[in-house]
């Protein structure tokens, strides 16, 4: 948690984003397994978080929008609670510890919300925050315009301590991969591999901040699956990143041979992905549309796959016409801070584009969350890859797609090769940007 006065600032300058209305930004509750008493573990909402800092269930926090003042709901646990819990706070202290006015209990809220003109929500992401808002407001499908803007201005920009929180997230992240990499051998499987990371999350005092993709088959891009064993020369594509315990996300990939060096087949076209990272992360700076960056990505791996006779033709026009995206069917990056996807339940558009940089509709670069013009203070990821999907391939190839771009022979041999993605995460600085996680 940061200073009561951090979060008294914060909650002030979204009263005057929004400036009329009550601002409603309940926590989370917790998420039940199977029965009441088994939960997984509990997630804190990012935005009731960013606002007043705690991290326990079902807490509910307003802000008035005319005054910024901040109020705090919620129910004391009862004596049964804390014979199985232990001590918990009481919602009075922890109102009074932030600087926020204790407001009572849940069904307070629900009478002090019935009276008011104008309640601000965001959009709901839980079936059970839906509930919750129809109980409160009848309604669960309007959320506030003016109040997702100021979160998102506020949210996008990352304070000096935030990005401190940011680079132990990428520290730890960066452990888990090395100890991966050190780790990972033939006959293993890559269940034993993501077991090994998530040790290393928890010990960090944290966890993971999304379930590791930890995988042989690295063209299946979010592939949960770790039931494989490794073989020697396969390319394990290792997708994982801690949550420090103040909720701020890492989100790095690697991919490596196991059991040996890269082999001729695969070298030119690891090479043409660091190229791609290292180069797109040398054209970031303040004002510089992220779009750009993205279509700099798009390039270098069309002239990488044009050198090895995948693709033919003219780079710039290749890139045009979407050809790159049967090989590279996603964005190079997005937001990144207390969310692995930062803000993004918000809507993507709203966070990653504006009036001046709207999305595309073509498939793959459709896929791109941020396109906007990049600020001092966003961290970022940036994640090129090049992956070969039989049955995106297949597909193309039948509807003769991209046919004066893509050398559909010379890919059967490379039906079998996975995927590569390689993944860092970047602070833009007042004049270029910072490699998190480094010095
Ligand atoms: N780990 C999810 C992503 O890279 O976007
Ligand atoms: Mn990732
Ligand atoms: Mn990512």
């Amino acid at each position: 948690m940061f200073s009561a006065r951090t979060y008294t600032a914060r909650r002030r300058r979204l009263a005057e984003a929004v400036s009329s209305g009550l601002i409603l930004l309940p926590a989370n509750g917790e998420a039940h397994m199977n029965y009441h008493g088994n939960t997984y573990p509990f997630r804190q909402d990012s935005n009731f978080r960013y606002f007043c800092g705690y991290n326990c269930p079902n807490l509910v926090l307003t802000v008035d929008a005319a005054t910024g003042e901040g109020t705090l709901y919620g129910d004391d646990f009862t004596l049964d609670d804390i014979v199985w819990m232990g001590e918990q706070p009481q919602v009075a202290d922890l109102a009074k510890d932030c600087s926020m006015t204790y407001g009572g209990s849940l069904e307070k809220l629900r009478s002090d919300l019935a009276k008011a003109n104008e309640v601000h929500y965001l959009p709901p992401y839980r079936e059970s925050r839906r509930e919750r808002l129809r109980d409160w407001v009848g309604h669960c499908d309007q959320p506030s315009v003016p109040l997702i803007r100021g979160v998102v201005a506020q949210r996008s920009i990352k304070t000096e301590k935030e990005i401190a929180e940011m680079d132990k997230a990428v520290f730890t992240s960066m452990r888990m991969h090395a100890a991966a990499r050190d780790t990972a051998k033939t006959g293993m499987t890559e269940a034993s591999v993501a077991g090994l990371i998530e040790g290393i999350a928890i010990s960090a005092g944290g966890r993971l901040a999304y379930p590791a993709i930890v995988t042989r088959n690295g063209h299946i891009l979010h592939n949960h699956y770790h039931g494989n064993e490794l073989k020697r020369g396969d390319l394990l594509l290792v997708d994982a990143g801690a949550e420090t315990e103040t909720g701020y996300a890492g989100d790095i990939t690697r991919t490596f041979p196991i059991g040996g060096n890269l082999s001729d087949k695969q070298r030119p076209i690891y090479e043409t992905v660091e190229m791609a990272k290292v180069q797109c992360i040398r054209a970031l700076r303040p004002g510089v549309p992220y779009r750009d960056i993205h279509d700099l990505s798009a390039r270098i791996i069309t002239e990488g796959l044009k050198d090895l006779g995948l693709m033919k033709g003219d780079i710039g026009e290749a890139v045009a016409a979407g050809a790159h995206a049967l090989f590279y069917p996603h964005g190079l990056g997005h937001m990144i801070g207390l969310d692995v996807h930062d803000m993004e339940d918000l809507g993507e558009d709203y966070v990653g584009y504006d009036n001046t940089v709207q999305r595309s509709d073509q498939f793959g670069t459709r896929n791109l969350r941020l396109g906007r013009r990049l600020q001092a203070g966003f961290t970022i990821t940036v994640e090129p890859g090049i992956y070969f999907i039989p049955r995106l391939i297949d597909q193309w190839k039948a509807d003769g797609l991209h046919k004066d771009f893509i050398n559909y022979d010379a890919l059967e041999d490379y039906r079998n090769f996975g995927g590569i993605r390689l993944e860092d995460n970047v602070v833009i600085t007042e004049d270029n940007c910072r490699v998190l996680g480094s010095v």
